[in-house]
């Protein structure tokens, strides 16, 4: 794959201690760009950080100041921040009768303010350096919406909004804003449903963390003269 100067290029990844996140910083690893990653688990983040000579910061990404401290700890570490990859995230599903309001709440909380201010804080960075790619990660659900799941489907079509207009605000720029939109990956996402989406949607071979990995690589990789906007990556049996 074309790499397009990726090497030596700084990331920043949010939830980078399990699922797409981990994924996507092993990639990245992988192609050379140093990472400065984010997640809440002390000890799993210590030993992602180790395998991949990242840094590392353990917060929680709704405190309000972790968006400006993580760009302060790449142009610390490593006096540059071309890419962030805004993945930190919650799913919050059920019926209208028991659906857990407080967990909603929550739920909005990270995948909405806090993507909000990563998405905010880096891109207003790229754009005084002159360059650099805010990638969110938001979900097929952010494009349609299933009975149960509106209030996750509402926060990643908050996510697309933010995106579209941010990228028709820097159209002419070497800024970049791409949504990634998976459908089904296994990761811990779905942990604790009762029924694992994989039989109650029927999806017996759902999309791997390393899938979209392979995906923001390419992103990445294009020539400065192309941008993905949306990129929607679906496991082969999905019928959406
Ligand atoms: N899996 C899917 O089918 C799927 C499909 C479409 C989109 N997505 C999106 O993909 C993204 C990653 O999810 P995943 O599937 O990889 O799930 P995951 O394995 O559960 O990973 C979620 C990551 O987010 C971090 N995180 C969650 N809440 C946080 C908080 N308050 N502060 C800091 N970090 C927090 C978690 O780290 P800690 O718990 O260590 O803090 C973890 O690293 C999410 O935005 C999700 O909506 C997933």
């Amino acid at each position: 794959m074309d790499t397009n100067g990726l090497s030596g290029q700084v990331a920043v990844v949010t939830g980078a201690s399990s699922g797409i996140g981990l994924a996507v910083a092993r990639q990245l690893h992988t192609l050379g760009l140093r990472l400065v990653l984010t997640a809440r688990s002390e000890d799993r983040l210590s030993r992602v950080c180790s395998e991949l000579g990242a840094e590392r910061m353990v917060a929680d990404i709704t405190d309000r100041d972790v968006p400006e401290r993580l760009l302060a700890v790449a142009l610390a570490r490593f006096a540059r921040c071309d890419v962030v990859i805004n993945n930190a995230g919650a799913i919050e599903v059920g019926p209208i009768g028991s659906i857990d309001i407080d967990k909603v709440c929550a739920m909005v909380r990270v995948n909405v303010e806090a993507a909000y201010r990563v998405a905010y804080t880096f891109i207003r960075h790229f754009l005084r350096q002159g360059y650099g790619h805010v990638i969110n990660v938001s979900s097929v659900l952010g494009t349609k919406v299933r009975p149960t799941a509106g209030a996750y489907a509402g926060t990643k079509f908050a996510l697309e909004a933010l995106s579209e207009a941010l990228r028709m605000e820097v159209a002419g720029t070497q800024v970049s804003v791409t949504c990634i939109e998976p459908g089904l990956v296994l990761t811990e996402l779905h942990r604790d449903w009762p029924v694992h989406p994989t039989a109650g949607m029927n999806i017996p071979h759902p999309l791997m963390p390393e899938d979209i990995a392979r995906c923001v690589s390419f992103v990445l990789a294009q020539p400065r003269h192309v941008k993905i906007p949306r990129l929607m990556i679906v496991p082969a049996e999905h019928q959406i």
